[in-house]
């Protein structure tokens, strides 16, 4: 566990999070039960990671002149299915009608992206496909991103709880000039999956094309 983590989890609940962040939705009330839900979801650790992207993603949408509010929401949700197991994920999949993609198969790693996707229509009841769509990409990229949908990739790189040689630069890139960010951070992505001699995603090969090109 890293230190902030550690020193986080000794006192901060869900009702905190509230105090801080109900204002930025439109039904505050539900705020409460949607953090609950997200908790309940997943392990201590995403859940912070959950509250990071979000408070991330909210100074960017204020920073950058987007609804806040959809911004918020998928930096809490995108990784609603992150600590499921392949076979819940599979199973899940099956039943809401998406199975997965024969590319996407052998990666199991953004399994969770994919159902995430799903899971913000079918089991939180917001019909949004271009939120979705930022969810499914969020860690691959993808062609043609939606901004909201770069945020949540650049969001979920460098939000408070991520700790990692050079964080500080991409942090920093992120709000200065998140294009830039957007691409550095895909670079970096790529560059570690090909360091360890992985595989490379497909929507991520097809990203990085996309994107070098002047998209
Ligand atoms: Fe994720
Ligand atoms: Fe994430």
């Amino acid at each position: 566990m890293n230190p902030t983590t550690g020193l986080f989890s000794n006192f901060v609940k869900v009702s905190d999070f509230s105090c801080l962040y109900a204002g930025h939705f439109p039904l505050s009330t539900d705020f409460d039960s949607l953090l609950t839900r997200v908790e309940n979801h997943i392990g201590r650790e995403r859940f912070l990671h959950s509250v990071g992207t979000y408070h991330t993603m909210l100074l960017l949408a204020q920073m950058y002149g987007k609804d806040p509010f959809a911004a918020g929401l998928i930096g809490l949700l995108h990784d609603i299915a992150h600590d499921f197991s392949s076979a819940k994920i599979t199973r899940m999949l099956e039943r809401y009608g998406a199975p997965l993609s024969g590319e996407d198969l052998k990666f199991p790693q953004i399994w969770h992206a994919r159902l995430g996707a799903v899971m913000l229509e079918a089991v939180f009841g917001i019909h949004s496909p271009e939120l979705a769509s930022a969810i499914r990409v969020h860690s691959t990229g993808a062609p043609g991103m939606t901004p909201l949908a770069r945020f949540l990739f650049v969001a979920d790189y460098v939000e408070p709880t991520r700790h990692f040689d050079g964080v500080e630069r991409f942090r920093k890139m992120v709000f200065s000039d998140p294009d830039t960010a957007f691409l550095c951070i895909l670079e970096d992505k790529i560059n570690h999956v090909r360091s360890k001699q992985l595989p490379l995603h497909p929507d991520s090969v097809r990203a990085l094309k996309f994107y070098t090109k002047g998209g």
